[in-house]
């Protein structure tokens, strides 16, 4: 979902619309805005995408000053207008918009039911303007130097709600007045001149204002003309000060590009660059036995007698940690869990002694993620030094929620990622994971110094690798792609490092082709999905020399075997793929360790061309978000 409040001197509606479109990448089955107008509130919702809203909007547009926008991704209750937001009180009065999960909804709302309230759609958020015209039918008496009636109106009320929540609201009674809330979903407050805006996202907001004050969890704040004002849940006025942000707002437009995704995928030898740049000593060499060729400046504690590593995330970030894994298995030799931390949340491993746990999450927000890192954190909480907790997040967003609540970070530096299907920020997480894995084989001395050299000099030829296939492949890959418009089934083979490639292009694929499909490991396919193939069935499989390279070519006979049209993703010549594949996607020789940086980038590309085919919303494909807030 997104959130989006404008109070100023410019007409509100449709600085709330182009905010909501910025926005709209996060949620999309519905939206909403309110303003005031004349001494009442006007809420216009609308189903569907934001031009349905647009639409229904230009009827009826006021010049309000005040405003505050939502664009829904459903959870309690339907993708109908009745459930979009913003939400208001039976008097008509309050507008209310939130994002996240109010847990003990059912109860405040029978207790409010119970008081005569009428309830007019399913969603936990309408608790919220009842609520409020609660504390105003009986308004406790409050300190002369009580700000506003509004701001103590919502102070009560978040006492009473549970979940992890942001809230942005106004009343027609306050009209001068926008109030926003953060508790454990995120929220910004932008300073213009004159004028002040919320948002979920700053990328709502980057084209009006780069200072920004993102607030901290069990904070409010009263938005006015004259300023803002902020206050923790005790009502304690805080002293804050907006900081600068280092984003520009051509990150979020498409520049020419027909979707962002194939933007992002065309960044991404520039994410690599910045990444071995950053993360890399360009000074290093094999003689230099007194520094770590990498400088991720994480310090001392992370590392000392680090006997195991675990890692919690989610969908593409779960595939980067698999990655990761590998990497650091196979040239750290420390061992590597990783768990889907929606999982590891209910069911935790025995704690372990000196264990580094590592959240790798793009967004840093995604619920499931912090709330295991939370857990880890405080479970170890009372153990004696060696069980403490040693939390490292991996994140494109340090100014995230994660970004909050782990003192150490790896900044993936991707830039703003707007396509739903991670793209971009995957490449940026696997280099991460390059320079964590490459450092604790420094200085554990598990791989010789030539060995890290080479490793590191291949690191450095990828982005021109990537530039080659994007460049060359580009087009082959689109015409192939028409082969597959109206296939059903796909299954993706990969083994070793380059499995969880397979399990990428499936997701790719799934996300925003919504063709149905699998990644296996290849030699896995013999012992259930075999059973699946025929001639409707393709099969890619990513052949990349190494140690499993004449395993995955065999693996992937037996899949043509079975009738199934082959595409290989390998470095072969034209000749020696033609014996093997129906078809293939050449990519250049690289050691195989690195080779999942390059063998992502054409499986991304035929998930984008097959789905852009098939005439569907490449950026915003149906029912999911971009950064799930919810558990
Ligand atoms: C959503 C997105 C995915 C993403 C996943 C985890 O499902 O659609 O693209 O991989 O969340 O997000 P995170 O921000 O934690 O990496």
């Amino acid at each position: 979902c997104g959130i989006v409040g404008y109070i100023g001197t410019q007409a509100a509606t449709e600085i709330l619309l182009s905010g909501l479109e910025k926005l709209e990448y996060r949620g999309y089955d519905s939206a909403g805005i309110a303003t005031i107008w004349e001494g009442e509130v006007n809420c216009v919702r609308a189903k569907g995408k934001l031009y349905n809203l647009r639409s229904k909007l230009e009827q009826v547009e006021t010049p309000s000053q005040i405003g505050i926008g939502h664009t829904r991704w459903a959870t309690h209750g339907k993708p109908e207008v009745y459930n979009a937001h913003p939400h208001m009180d039976g008097a008509m009065r309050i507008a209310v918009v939130v994002n996240g999960i109010i847990e003990n909804y059912s109860e405040l709302r029978e207790e409010l039911k119970h008081k005569g309230y009428q309830f007019l759609s399913e969603t936990d958020v309408e608790v919220i303007p009842h609520l409020i015209a609660e504390f105003f039918k009986h308004p406790p008496s409050v300190s002369p130097f009580c700000p506003s009636l509004l701001l103590e109106a919502v102070r009560d009320t978040v006492h009473k709600l549970r979940g992890a929540f942001a809230i942005a609201l106004i009343s027609a009674d306050y009209p001068d007045e926008l109030i926003v809330v953060r508790q454990q979903a995120p929220m910004v407050i932008g300073f213009g001149q004159g004028e002040f805006f919320c948002a979920s996202d700053t990328p709502a907001i980057i084209s009006h204002t780069r200072a920004v004050l993102p607030l901290d969890n069990k904070e409010l704040a009263r938005l006015t003309p004259l300023g803002v004002e902020v206050y923790n849940f005790a009502g304690e006025r805080l002293r804050k000060q907006p900081r600068l942000l280092n984003l520009n707002p051509m990150m979020v437009e498409k520049q020419g590009f027909k979707h962002f995704m194939l933007k992002e995928i065309y960044e991404q030898p520039g994410v690599v660059r910045a990444c071995l740049d950053a993360y890399f000593n360009a000074d290093w060499n094999v003689g230099d036995s007194t520094n770590s060729p990498v400088k991720l400046g994480l310090p001392e504690e992370i590392y000392a007698n680090l006997e195991q590593i675990q890692i919690v995330a989610c969908g593409t970030s779960w595939h980067a940690a698999l990655v990761g894994k590998y990497l650091i298995e196979q040239l750290a030799g420390i061992p590597t869990q990783v768990h889907y931390a929606s999982e590891y949340r209910y069911a935790p491993s025995p704690l372990t002694p000196n264990t580094l746990t590592i959240g790798v999450t793009q967004s840093g927000e995604t619920a499931d993620t912090l709330a295991a890192l939370a857990m880890e954190k405080e479970r170890r909480q009372d153990k004696e030094p060696k069980y403490q907790a040693r939390l490292l997040g991996i994140t494109n967003r340090p100014e995230s929620t994660l970004g909050h609540m782990v003192s150490q970070i790896i900044n993936t530096l991707a830039g703003i990622e707007i396509g739903v299907a991670a793209t971009k920020t995957f490449i940026a997480q696997l280099m991460a994971f390059y320079a964590l894995a490459l450092d604790l084989a420094y200085l554990r001395n598990s791989i010789s110094s030539i060995k890290l050299q080479e490793i590191i000099d291949g690191l450095r030829q990828i982005p021109g690798e990537i530039e080659a296939t994007l460049e060359k492949q580009e087009d082959s890959i689109g015409q192939l792609a028409h082969e597959f418009a109206e296939t059903q089934d796909f299954i993706f083979l990969g083994r070793g490092i380059n499995f969880p490639i397979a399990l990428e292009g499936a997701l790719k694929l799934k996300e925003i082709s919504y063709i149905h499909a699998e990644g296996y490991p290849a030699g896995e396919m013999k012992h259930g999905p075999i059973a699946l193939l025929d001639a409707k069935v393709p099969v890619v499989a990513i052949a990349m020399p190494g140690s499993v390279y004449e395993k995955v070519i065999s693996n992937a006979q037996e899949a043509k075997a079975r009738d199934s049209r082959l595409i290989g993703v390998t470095p072969l010549s034209q000749g020696e793929a033609a014996e093997i594949f129906n078809d293939f996607i050449p990519v250049s020789k690289v050691d195989e360790l690195l080779s999942p940086i390059l063998t992502v980038i054409p499986l991304q590309l035929l998930a984008y061309h097959i789905a852009a085919l098939r005439g569907l919303d490449v950026d915003q494909p149906r029912n999911l978000a971009k950064s799930v807030t919810v558990e």
